[in-house]
């Protein structure tokens, strides 16, 4: 029996998602024998965990500062050992302009992209390289902010007139913006779980939209639009393409524990590219992870379970 600090809420825009994570996480906790302690984490947050001395944390945080390694530090700092990924490996997949870098040199396959702060267009004239950039990328373009979730921000440029709005729109969320090449294709998602001594990918979650209309595609991510299928119908050895290529972004990052890695499959020509590698997926009973270990066989609990060893054994001598 351990006692357990459940970190959830925070101040990211993920609040709800994380909330609802961190109910479900207490009510396995209970159901394991340990004994959890909610902590909305807040300008408190490195107080009461002195105060309550926990055993371990469970982080079911999403978004800034729960995700990005941040409430990560604070914990290295206090001394209380926690699930899931370590400081680098947040601050690395939190960041989607560095993790889109690393990926590239390290030849995993990323939509081409370009980016930059708001400093290069304020003060370096960025806007006058935009015509070849979407010459480069060709429409429609991807514009997102650097670190949001949940598609957060995100926009699809039909048109060079759409880029000014959708770059306002995903400054506003952000310092740092990304252009990225849009993948017609097939929205997959591949988690990842440590058992048995070593990462193991777990099914392929596939997000089919219906009301099917293409062009809107921000319609695709309203509540109630997208069906989740699970394992996903692929073709030939494209499930197994992904899963393998969701390890090498796991270890490419350094991921601890758990992640859920997002990856377009190309309607065309099957090819994969992985867009973002998330360090703490969501754990409502709606979310991918807990969908992809379940066709495995892996209950939600049995997930909790493992989360809570491996947070213990990070910190036991070698
Ligand atoms: N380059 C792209 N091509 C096609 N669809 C994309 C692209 N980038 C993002 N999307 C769509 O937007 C969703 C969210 O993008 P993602 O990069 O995973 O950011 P988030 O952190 O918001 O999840 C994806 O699951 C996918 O459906
Ligand atoms: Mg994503």
């Amino acid at each position: 029996m351990a006692r357990v600090a459940v970190l959830k809420g925070g101040r990211s825009l993920e609040r709800q998602v994380s909330l609802r994570s961190g109910a479900r996480v207490e009510d396995a906790l209970e159901r394991l024998g340990h004994e959890p302690m909610s902590i909305d984490v807040g300008a408190d947050l490195v107080e009461r965990l002195r105060a309550e001395r926990p055993d371990v944390a469970f982080v079911a945080l999403h978004g800034q500062f729960g995700e990005d390694g941040t409430v990560q530090e604070l914990l290295e700092v206090v001394g209380v050992p926690y699930t899931a990924s370590g400081v680098s490996a947040c601050i690395r997949c939190a960041d989607k302009v560095l993790a889109k870098h690393a990926m590239r040199d390290a030849g995993i396959p990323t939509p081409d992209f370009y980016a930059f702060n708001e400093t290069a267009f304020k003060e370096l004239g960025a806007a006058g390289a935009l015509p070849e950039i979407e010459e480069r990328l060709e429409f429609p373009i991807v514009v997102k902010p650097a670190s949001q979730g949940s598609a957060l921000g995100i926009k699809f440029a039909r048109t060079a007139a759409d880029i000014p709005t959708a770059l306002v729109a995903a400054f506003s969320y952000g310092d740092k913006v990304l252009l990225e090449r849009y993948v017609a294709g097939r929205d997959l998602a591949v988690s990842v779980l440590e058992r048995n001594g070593g990462p193991e990918a777990l099914p392929v979650v596939e997000a089919v939209p219906h009301g099917e209309d293409f062009y809107d595609f921000e319609a695709r991510y309203d509540i109630g639009r997208t069906e989740f299928v699970c394992p996903a119908q692929l073709p030939d050895d494209a499930a197994e393409r992904a899963r393998a290529l969701a390890l090498e972004a796991y270890r490419l990052f350094g991921c601890y524990g758990f992640a859920r890695v997002d990856v377009m499959m190309d309607a065309d020509t099957d090819e994969l590219f992985v867009l973002e590698v998330n360090a703490i997926p969501g754990l409502t009973d709606t979310s991918l992870l807990p969908q992809a270990a379940e066709a495995a066989g892996i209950g939600f609990d049995e997930v909790v379970a493992r989360l809570i060893e491996l947070a213990l054994a990070r910190t036991a001598p070698a």
